[in-house]
């Protein structure tokens, strides 16, 4: 089974006289650096599989003849030498062939000084080629890709960038062509990087050791000063990155290699779409409205002293009640939790929440009262040691894009793959099953695979005995959900559901992973509740390869959530009612802070319609735009006596703002995040804040200051004092601090609850749910809000796309615009829906729901089912979440931006 452990004997090889001992399988390039031999490489990575292209890695095995080590296996008690005139003779003719085809312009080639060739002619101390006429071969340059330079001239054939596409990415864009001299890469057919399906990755040039491709910047910007390794600060994968900084300009990005969530990889936006932190559009001054209505520049003292004065007044007149705070999941732990400590001390009321409301509360929700904590139970790594993965309501290799890439090796490595998801999106085409259901009809589903499960005695029955409470009541609850009657709600057939459901139950090992398909909904922590009863009653939880899984969305959505910026918990989840919690923060704070629960998101903005909210400040969050029912929104703003916006561009909110504060971006501050499987990480300050902004945790400070408050960690307040309370404060993180994070990989996983305390990979490891016994929660499936009728026949859907990230603030200022998907907005409406209405590809359609019509163009593709169009909201001029409803989760309010019904009519 793929599941088992590395379990392998180790065995001993004398490399260079010295004895070391390696497990069996390591190869023998591993076994002899472990030694402390250098053995130069050219077609070697240790991110992909052995190669054994060059030969450059040639040593001598006693008994044999000279073997390419990087791909031949160790075996004991071998004896390897990997220096002596005879390697140093192979070695130097392999290079001086390869170098024979190789322009030899080092000292004009953008690699200078990082190219991999050059280094190993370096140490050959290689001088000159007896051949007489290098670089025969000019193939054409090109230049076509956004991000890209491709110049085959310089390319050594070791094949890197093509197994870097195949094994890391997953794209298999990249393949040879030719032999000999004539060998070279090509993407697809020759049709270029763009027209090949390349999703500019960057793999490619990462590994690439020559400059054959390259990234653009290192032909523009040459070796940076200083490389300051950071956290991304698009999606929750939380890669490693490594910013290359000149001066005080950011001139490249790359992975870090030693980057644990995503090992050396990344994806287009957070390699390449950071042009954002400079662009021209950054506000750089804070601006006050004047009587005129406009907004004009002022300094800072104007405005944090009008700030300062408006939330006093709208304190001491209409009480703690009328003020509200929207923390930014893009923000760090460190500022959220002095937002959510201004909010709760300094203005007394936990009004207080982020936008984890609108995407994954009721996975916080329901995974908190079924396990006892509100995070995903497992880590990334599990994908790559189970058997069977459910990945209903998600889209990981546009959304998540280096976490959808790992999926997708890991399917390719035999992973079973079962894909519950309106769309056929990429996972869908290689997964083993794809059940296409409706929108809305996930509960449906989840409902019928329990019954089958329960029906059929697939569960662990001594699992659920030893482990889990409410088994009897789930059983009960589920008897009648045949596949036969989700059937007729999800247009699932019956079949495929059975088949889903033995198949996830009869594996091995079995995880559920999910996203906003699932929680966006109206009773989204129903389906929640489904999969972690699904996960509960095969005993797929507390093990490798299991877990109950939610893909978070924003970089830091989990940590926003995790230090309290949320009305009903402070940090580490703990009831803002419990007494132990209280009086702790009440010897920490020095106040005690107040105990009735605060406003829900859409509750603050019901509240401001009411006239009983009369301020608000929003942190990094374009509610205008990203929220559904716009017009409430927007009421919502209007209806407020004093909103500040803390932003880095002008947004839609920022249309209503009284005050606007220029904050600044992850590039430009100290902190951390918390990635979707509880990795908490270091963001570290690779250049300083332009001109004119500041880090937002020090604009709380300073509003604090004023209002005759102090947050306690100094102005500036320091990030690594922050973390120590909120350490202090919350059991989870007792254990977590800058200086282990600066060791120990890079990350701790919470939950960490001493100094000596590694983390948790595995949460409820062996049946110890944090709850005590995992709780099974029965629930009877209800419809969406709205579902298709005769005036509105389409179900429309939202998400989002590679290229573009949220409501398209930062990637929107990047050159990943050049690149022809990141253009417009498009509505993806199936053949049989377009014929029908006269759609054609390309062409405008205006899209009406009961709240509003957008005019957009249309894409007529198979990828959505028919009856369902698919929108993104990445482009304010295709105001998508105008159509969306303002229903909501029971549980959590979160909106149900998933369903909504539509008709589309061709213009
Ligand atoms: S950028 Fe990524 S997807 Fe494109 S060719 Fe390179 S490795 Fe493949
Ligand atoms: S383009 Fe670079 S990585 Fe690819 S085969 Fe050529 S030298 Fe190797
Ligand atoms: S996968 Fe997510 S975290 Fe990683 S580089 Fe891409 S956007 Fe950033
Ligand atoms: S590095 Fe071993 S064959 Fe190329």
């Amino acid at each position: 089974m793929k599941t088992e452990q590395n379990t392998s004997a180790m065995v001993e090889v004398r490399v260079d006289g010295r004895s070391i001992r390696v497990p069996e399988g390591t190869m023998l390039l591993e076994a002899c650096r472990k030694a402390g031999a250098k053995v130069p490489t050219l077609c070697n990575s240790d991110k992909l599989a052995p190669y054994g292209a060059c030969r450059m890695c040639l040593v001598e095995v006693e008994g044999r003849r000279p073997a390419a080590s990087c791909h031949t296996p160790v075996a004991a008690g071998m004896v390897v030498r990997t220096s002596s005139e005879a390697l140093s003779r192979i070695r130097g003719n392999i290079l001086e062939l390869v170098i024979s085809d190789h322009p030899l312009e080092c000292l004009s080639c953008p690699a200078n000084g990082r190219c991999e060739l050059q280094s190993v002619a370096a140490e050959l101390g290689f001088r000159e080629s007896r051949y007489q006429s290098p670089a025969q071969h000019r193939p054409p340059k090109d230049f076509s890709h956004p991000f890209l330079k491709v110049d085959m001239e310089k390319c050594i054939a070791c094949a890197r960038c093509v197994r870097a596409c195949d094994e890391l990415q997953g794209s298999f864009v990249l393949g040879m062509e030719g032999r000999g001299f004539d060998m070279r890469v090509i993407a697809g057919n020759g049709e270029g990087f763009a027209d090949a399906g390349c999703v500019s990755c960057g793999a490619c040039a990462v590994e690439c050791p020559v400059a054959a491709i390259m990234d653009r910047a290192w032909v523009s910007d040459g070796l940076p000063d200083r490389t300051v390794t950071t956290t991304c600060s698009y999606c929750a994968v939380g890669c490693s990155l490594n910013v290359q900084v000149k001066g005080e300009r950011v001139t490249m990005i790359e992975p870090s290699p030693l980057g644990s969530a995503n090992r050396g990889h990344s994806c287009v936006k957070g390699r390449f779409a950071h042009e954002f932190a400079g662009s021209r559009e950054r506000l750089r001054s804070p601006l006050i409205r004047g009587e005129d209505g406009e907004l004009h520049e002022a300094s800072w003292d104007e405005a944090l002293d009008l700030v300062a004065r408006k939330l006093t007044e709208v304190r001491d007149s209409h009480g703690p009640q009328a003020f509200a705070a929207i923390a930014s999941a893009r923000c760090t732990n460190e500022e959220d939790f002095l937002m959510q400590k201004f909010t709760r001390t300094v203005m007394g009321t936990n009004n207080i929440d982020n936008c984890s409301r609108v995407c994954h509360s009721p996975s916080a929700f329901a995974l908190g009262k079924s396990l006892g904590t509100g995070a995903g139970t497992n880590s990334f790594e599990d994908v790559e040691h189970t058997d069977c993965i459910i990945l209903i309501g998600a889209n990981p290799t546009e959304a998540h894009p280096v976490f959808g890439a790992r999926i997708k090796q890991a399917v390719l490595k035999g992973a079973e793959l079962i894909v519950i998801d309106p769309r056929r999106i990429e996972l869908a085409q290689i997964a083993d099953m794809h059940l296409a259901l409706n929108p809305g009809a996930n509960g449906a589903v989840v409902s019928a695979l329990q019954h089958v499960v329960l029906a059929e005695g697939l569960v662990d029955e001594d699992f659920i005995a030893r482990f889990t409470e409410g088994f009897e009541e789930v059983k009960e609850a589920f008897k009648d959900k045949t596949p036969e009657w989700a059937e007729e709600i999800s247009g699932v057939p019956a079949e495929q559901i059975r088949e889903a459901a033995r198949r996830f139950a009869k594996a091995g090992r079995a995880m559920i992973l999910w996203g906003l398909g699932v929680t966006e909904a109206a009773h989204g922590s129903n389906t929640v509740f489904g999969l972690i009863n699904l996960a509960l009653m095969t005993g797929n939880l507390g093990k490798p390869g299991t877990g109950a899984n939610p893909i978070r969305g924003q970089n830091n959505v989990q940590g926003g959530s995790d230090v309290g910026a949320l009305p009903n918990v402070f940090s580490d989840y703990r009831s803002v009612a419990d007494p132990v919690a209280r009086k702790e923060h009440q010897e920490v704070w020095g106040t005690l802070p107040p105990s009735q629960g605060g406003l829900t998101l859409p509750q603050m903005f019901d509240a401001a319609h009411a006239g009983t909210l009369k301020a608000m400040w929003i942190t990094a969050e374009d509610v205008a735009q990203s929220d559904p029912n716009t017009e409430h929104v927007v009421g919502a703003l209007q209806s407020l006596d004093f909103l500040v916006c803390q932003e880095i561009f002008l947004n839609e909110t920022t249309r209503y703002a009284h005050v606007v504060l220029p904050g600044a971006t992850f590039l430009e501050k100290d902190g951390t995040f918390v990635n979707s499987d509880r990795r908490i990480q270091r963001v570290r300050r690779a250049i300083p804040p332009l001109e004119g902004c500041k880090p937002d945790g020090d604009i709380y400070q300073e509003v604090a200051l004023r209002m005759g408050g102090d947050l306690g960690f100094g102005t500036p307040p320091d990030p690594a004092k922050v973390m120590e309370e909120l350490a202090a404060l919350s059991p989870n993180w007792r254990g977590v601090s800058y200086e282990r994070l600066e060791g120990e990989g890079g990350f701790l996983q919470w939950p960490c609850r001493s100094p000596e305390d590694p983390g948790t990979a595995i949460v409820h490891e062996g049946g110890a749910f944090l709850s005590g016994k995992g709780r099974f929660t029965p629930f009877e499936w209800q419809p969406p809000a709205e579902l298709p009728d005769e005036e509105y026949p389409l179900f429309l859907t939202t998400g989002r796309q590679l290229f573009h990230y949220n409501v398209g603030t930062m990637t929107r200022r990047t050159a990943v615009t050049q690149l022809l998907p990141a253009q417009k907005e498009r509505l993806r409406i199936h053949p049989k829906d377009a014929a029908k209405l006269g759609v054609e590809n390309g062409r405008e359609v205006l899209v009406i729901s009961r709240r509003g019509r957008v005019t957009v163009e249309a894409e007529v593709t198979r990828k959505v089912k028919p009856g369902t169009v698919f929108m993104t909201f990445h482009f304010p001029e295709t105001q998508t979440n105008l159509l969306l409803s303002s229903a909501a989760d029971e549980y959590t309010g979160c909106p149900e931006y998933k369903v909504s019904a539509v008709r589309v009519q061709a213009l």
